[in-house]
């Protein structure tokens, strides 16, 4: 017997950004405020990272509460309140079980849509537009909400100066809804990717299955995320420059087409490190990485949302993405800017 034609989902549904939003934890915590009691220097950060401050989360502030921010001014910029799904990229859940994103759904308004987190550090939020966009194509949802959103800070140990002035807590949401391919806003293609076999280069060793925290006492540093800083510096340069190259080389595209590389705010010398191997000036290059330092899946949604209310993104400007973390994992895409309002 042979299966009727599919009706369904209709044919080349793309993922259409419709909004943007941000939402940063009120504190900023300067460079020279943590060299007061780390062996550091504005100096030396400013000048190895570009980060000038970051926010830190206030005790009491969870993930989802800096992504229900993030998630509801994104929906007032899409102009409607709705979404059928809600995609959360974290590192950093409100707990072990169940998932942050059913949680976040649920208050802001949304209860009854799909809703699950995704886990691939710095490029969680890259992997969340390819899923979410997945669900349009495939007719399963018509409206995603899509956010990325961390309290890192609570990951970090405070003793450790290699991690603890890089990282930041803060979140960035954006709505994609069912459209066509040919439409500003339009996402893709994409290009993901992974190498479990570096696993060990940025790490929090306990707490999982594998090194657990029921019943046996985890050295207090295996609690913490670690990081061997200058293997990651390597390949997150060749792995976010061989995406990138890769999405243009499958849109069509030369580096001369893209106006702005918004790349994941890892350290500025590597933004720039990226833009030099991809053949992009470094001035089509958005950083905010100054200002919020490295907040992992919330850093390119975070950097979209400011270099929108800042007026560098304006309709019409096709903006490349490009992510990269732990796990390892990269994912790149493209697309052309829409005409968005503010919330
Ligand atoms: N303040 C002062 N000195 C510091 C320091 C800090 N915060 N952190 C490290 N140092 C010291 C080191 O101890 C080392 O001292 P030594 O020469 O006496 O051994 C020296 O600075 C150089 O360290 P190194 O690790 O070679 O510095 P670097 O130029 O590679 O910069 C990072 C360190 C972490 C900033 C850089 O490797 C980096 O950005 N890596 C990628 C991090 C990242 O993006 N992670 C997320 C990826 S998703």
């Amino acid at each position: 017997m042979t299966a009727p034609p599919p009706s369904h989902p209709p044919p080349h549904r793309a993922a259409v950004l419709a909004g943007v939003g941000g939402c940063l934890p009120p504190t900023a915590v300067t460079n020279d405020e943590l060299a007061q009691r780390l062996d550091s220097s504005d100096a030396w950060i400013r000048s190895r990272t570009g980060i000038r401050q970051r926010y830190f989360a206030p005790p009491g502030t969870a993930t989802s509460d800096l992504a229900v921010g993030a998630g509801a001014e994104a929906l007032k910029s899409s102009g409607t309140p709705d979404a059928d799904a809600v995609l959360l990229a974290t590192t950093t859940p409100d707990r072990p079980c169940p998932a942050t994103a059913p949680v976040v759904a649920a208050r802001l308004g949304l209860t009854g849509a799909a809703a699950f987190d995704v886990s691939a550090v710095c490029t969680g939020f890259v992997y969340a537009l390819a899923a979410a966009a997945g669900l349009i194509a495939a007719g399963a949802a018509e409206r995603v909400l899509v956010i990325g959103a961390e309290t890192f800070s609570t990951l970090l140990d405070p003793d450790d100066r290699s991690t603890a002035v890089i990282f930041g807590d803060g979140a960035g949401a954006v709505v994609l809804r069912a459209g066509e391919a040919a439409e500003p806003g339009a996402l893709g293609p994409f290009d993901l990717g992974s190498d479990g076999g570096r696993e060990d280069l940025i790490t929090v060793p306990a707490g999982g299955s594998r090194q657990r925290l029921s019943g046996v006492e985890a050295a207090p540093r295996d609690r913490y995320f670690a990081m061997d800083g200058k293997e990651v510096f390597r390949h997150a340069v060749r792995r976010m420059s061989a995406s990138a190259r890769a999405v243009l080389d499958r849109a069509g595209l030369r580096p001369d087409d893209v106006d702005h590389l918004v790349g994941h705010q890892a350290n500025l010398r590597i933004t720039n490190h990226v833009a030099d191997e991809v053949g992009i000036p470094r001035e089509r290059c958005f950083s905010n990485i100054a200002e919020v330092g490295n907040t992992a899946a919330a850093s390119i949604p975070l950097a979209l949302d400011q270099a929108h209310a800042d007026g560098v993104l304006t309709a019409g400007g096709r903006v490349l993405l490009t992510a990269f973390g732990g796990g390892l994992t990269w994912g790149s895409t493209v697309l052309t800017w829409p005409r968005l309002d503010r919330a």
